[in-house]
């Protein structure tokens, strides 16, 4: 992967669709859904008892009742409720989190199946920093508010409701007081939740600018020694630094508003209604036990709002992040406007590339200049030239790993890079020196070419390619690969890699000098395999052995981004240019 400073971005998902995200969510695990809201609800439900328990036990005793089990009884029932609290509390928080992890891994999931799904020129241009931080990141903040944002914004609107609901019910005339007496609340709150968000961003990315500032500068230590850039190095991480500490600061001042408004309009909730309700009590509109639980319950109103305001701003950024990982559905993945390819004939037209091209910004440097190439179907084409000439990044042009800066690679008509995965496995694979022995069984390792074929077909592939070798493996295809599993030698991965071409099957293979970092005697060996696998395909070899472009129909011969020379070997040999100079030096005269 090389595109990480890319100008490309990712789509992101509308707020459309980022709510209907959420909505699936909460419906996909109905059952899910139903226990978590039922077991917060009656959890809220049980916190509510204790003061309206103390306002009863205020109104007995006042009442001058000398019976004392009574209010013993009641102290009993508060204990009693106090316990099924904290149960319940215990019970609905397992189930949130169980909840919100279910519907994270399904999100994860179809995360993973999406980015897979992508044409694969669309995840070279995003780079990997993109995507890295979309599975990361994104979908950390996400687990966040569903683990713990979500359920407590809920749980605490839930609570405030109930409470609100009891002084009301208690005395509607005091619920009213309670609620004028958070009006200073209602703009605190808007003032900060407005620049929460922002606040909160601008700190996660100073912090992390200064944490990768910092690391590189201490990664590069010697090299900054050696070019004497201390002193840059320092002031870079000095600017990095005032910018985390001015964030910091920043949101650091939006608490120190909004927290002493909370408490200050608590308090004056409480005192709001403690004055009404004494006025009431006074008037003997209202008993002394519904006074003393109201304002109880004023006062239980802190909590729960402190919590929705909290966590709501962490909410706020889990749609963002949401936003961010629904879009990936949005890049590519499509069927391609020009359809399915018509037949196998591939063509180059007008082609220029550059690595790192970006859309913005002006200026790139094309390593490809207006190739033109038509590849026959059934053809062997050697493509040769010397390091750097582009021919790699013309076998990636011509496999869809990338797609081209102007001009077109089209197979049966269509752009390469356009089609899905799945499709173009079927048509062209790249086989390059880099051999990706993936952790899992040596069976996940193969079926990743096909998914769904046998184990007939398996062993079948393996056979054509003379990987023997797979019988003496100690669980056969369930042997595990990779880290912590069996080790493959180089020439091992190369037979893995080309089973997979048998098993892809597709109509062209392109070899970029697959076997060039094999020793002679087992690059021999792996040639040799490969002829069965490549038997009646379309082959484009890149080489800078030239036996391989002596045995090929036709030579395609590359220098500085440009086909200087083609055509067969013994044309290009009879034309006397570069390759026949190669050739003779080469042959030794
Ligand atoms: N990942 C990359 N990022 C930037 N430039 C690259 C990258 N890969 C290759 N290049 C440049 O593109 C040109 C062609 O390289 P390449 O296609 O690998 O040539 P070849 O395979 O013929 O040796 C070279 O100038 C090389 O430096
Ligand atoms: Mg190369």
């Amino acid at each position: 992967m090389t595109d990480t400073e890319h100008g490309y971005r990712l789509p992101v998902a509308s707020r459309t669709e980022v709510r209907r995200a959420n909505r699936e969510l909460v419906t996909t695990d109905r059952r899910g859904t139903v226990v978590v809201l039922t077991l917060n609800c009656l959890a809220a439900a049980a916190g509510l008892a204790a003061p309206w328990l103390i306002g009863r036990i205020v109104n007995h005793v006042e009442g001058g009742d000398p019976q004392t089990s009574t209010v013993d009884m009641l102290a009993l029932v508060i204990v009693g409720f106090a316990v099924a609290h904290v149960l319940l509390t215990r019970f609905a928080h397992y189930a949130s989190h169980r909840f919100a992890e279910r519907s994270l891994a399904r999100l994860r999931e179809e995360f993973v199946d999406r980015t897979l799904a992508l044409p694969t020129s669309v995840v070279e241009h995003a780079g990997t920093g993109d995507l890295m931080a979309r599975t990361t990141a994104d979908i950390a903040t996400v687990g966040t508010s569903l683990r713990d944002a979500a359920p407590q914004v809920f749980v605490g609107a839930v609570q405030t409701m109930f409470i609100f609901g009891a002084i009301l019910i208690l005395n509607p005339l005091l619920g009213l007081c309670a609620f004028l007496g958070l009006s200073l609340l209602w703009g605190a709150a808007r003032w900060y939740l407005r620049r929460a968000r922002d606040g909160y961003l601008a700190e996660g990315t100073a912090n992390s600018e200064m944490s990768e500032t910092l690391a590189a500068t201490a990664d590069g230590a010697r090299t900054i020694e050696a070019f004497g850039l201390q002193r840059r190095r320092v002031g870079e991480g000095d600017a990095r630094i005032g910018d985390a500490f001015r964030t910091r600061v920043y949101t650091l001042f939006l608490r120190s508003v909004l927290f002493p408004h909370l408490d200050f309009s608590y308090a004056a909730a409480t005192a709001v209604v403690l004055l009404a309700g004494g006025i009431l009590y006074i008037n003997d509109l209202a008993n002394l036990g519904t006074v003393i639980a109201a304002s109880l319950y004023a006062m239980q109103l802190a909590d729960p709002l402190n919590r929705v305001l909290m966590w709501l701003e962490n909410l706020q950024r889990s749609t963002a992040s949401l936003a961010r990982i629904k879009g990936v559905a949005h890049a590519g993945g499509t069927q391609p406007p020009g359809g399915r390819p018509r037949d196998d004939r591939i063509e180059v037209t007008g082609v220029s590339y550059a690595y790192h091209s970006d859309p913005d910004r002006a200026g790139h440097r094309d390593v490809l200049h207006g190739v033109d190439l038509e590849v026959r179907p059934g053809e062997r084409l050697a493509i040769v030239g010397p390091s750097g000439a582009g021919k790699s990044t013309l076998g990636r042009l011509l496999a869809g790993v990338d797609a081209p800066r102007t001009g077109a690679v089209t197979v049966g008509g269509v752009p390469v890079a356009d089609l899905a995965p799945d499709e173009l496995r079927r048509r062209i694979v790249l086989v390059t020196q880099e051999h990706h022995v993936f952790i899992g069984t040596m069976r996940d390792n193969l079926a990743i070419a096909a998914p769904g074929s046998g184990d007939h077909d398996l062993h079948a592939a393996l056979a054509a390619v003379d990987a023997e070798w797979v019988h003496g493996l100690p669980a056969g295809l369930d042997t595990d690969l990779g880290a912590g599993g069996v080790a493959l030698d180089a020439a091992q991965a190369q037979q893995l890699a080309l089973a997979r071409v048998v098993l892809a099957d597709p109509h062209t293979v392109i070899l970029d000098e697959a076997t060039a970092l094999l020793d002679p005697a087992t690059a021999r060996h792996a040639e040799r395999a490969m002829g069965a696998v490549l038997a009646g395909r379309t082959v484009i070899a890149i080489a800078h052995r030239l036996h391989t472009a002596h045995y090929a129909d036709r030579v395609a011969v590359m220098a500085d981004g440009r086909i200087t020379e083609l055509g067969s070997h013994d044309e290009l040999v009879a034309a006397g240019g570069t390759y026949a100079g190669l050739w003779r030096s080469w042959h030794g005269g």
